[in-house]
């Protein structure tokens, strides 16, 4: 299945970025992933759908940190498949900042990241998105609100996308929706990764118990592309009911 329709996902050579950029190409549309450091998995992904279909992948190297121009990156994005109809902005930055550890380095590692990108992608796209009457769909965190101990920045880095989100939907509309989704735990933080006990303690609080898998994203992602065409400025939490013991 093709569809003439281009989807840009922001930090999506692996984790949950992948995976939608993954389930998203099957159900037929050309992906443009943008990578900082993972350019081996970004040159996989690249063989991978290719090799599944021809000229339907292109990735770009972005460190959202030295970038200087998005509307020049935006508009080489814009011309790999000649439109771009969705931006998914999913690259993130996350561990903790005590007040008293904080410091101007991991602000704007966080923020220029989880939150500058967005909104200057946002601004870079709108006239293409306003064109093709696009959306843009954010990636936030259930925990934007009640926040995360210990994770300042964090905390508002999300909490201002959450904003951007709303702001956006109203801005921009009516030829662009803007949604947003807060994933709950789908995949473990890598520095997490064997606090097995810290695992259990999460794992206790979410009634579906169990983590979500990556595709419970792509597939919301979708939902927001393509199934909803009276939705904009909402906030999916797709977190097994964790919401409901916060
Ligand atoms: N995992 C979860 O369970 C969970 C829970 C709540 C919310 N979320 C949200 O869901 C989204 C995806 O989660 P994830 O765990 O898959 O994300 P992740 O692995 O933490 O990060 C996604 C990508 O962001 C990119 N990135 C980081 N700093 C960058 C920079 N300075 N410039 C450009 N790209 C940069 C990285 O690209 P490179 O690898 O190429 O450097 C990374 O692969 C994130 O927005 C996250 O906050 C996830």
């Amino acid at each position: 299945m093709t569809i003439n329709k281009t989807v840009f996902i922001t930090g999506g050579a692996r984790r949950i970025g992948l995976a939608t950029a993954k389930y998203l190409h099957d159900e037929g549309y050309n992906i443009i992933i943008s990578y900082n450091k993972s350019n081996k998995d970004a040159k996989k992904i690249f063989t991978e759908l290719n090799s599944y279909r021809k000229n339907s992948c292109q990735v770009i190297k972005i460190d959202f940190l030295s970038i200087k121009d998005y509307e020049s990156i935006s508009k080489k994005i814009i011309k790999f498949f000649g439109r771009v109809d969705v931006l998914v902005n999913n690259a993130s930055r996350f561990y903790p900042t005590q007040i008293n550890k904080i410091n101007e380095k991991n602000w704007h590692d966080i923020i220029d990241t989880n939150l500058k990108s967005a909104l200057f992608f946002s601004k870079s796209f709108y006239p293409e998105l306003k064109k093709r009457k696009g959306c843009i769909i954010n990636i936030v965190d259930i925990h934007v609100n009640p926040p995360l101990k210990d994770h300042i920045i964090y905390n508002i880095s999300k909490a201002g996308l959450l904003a951007l989100t709303k702001t956006l939907a109203k801005d921009l509309a009516p030829s662009i929706r803007v949604n947003s989704i807060s994933p709950g735990a789908i995949m473990w933080a890598e520095a997490d990764a064997k606090k097995i006990n810290k695992q259990k303690e999460i794992l206790s609080k979410i009634p579906l118990n169990k983590t979500g898998s990556p595709n419970d994203i792509a597939k919301a992602i979708l939902f927001l592309i393509k199934d909803a065409d009276y939705i904009t400025g909402q906030n999916i939490n797709i977190d097994g009911g964790r919401k409901l013991n916060m």
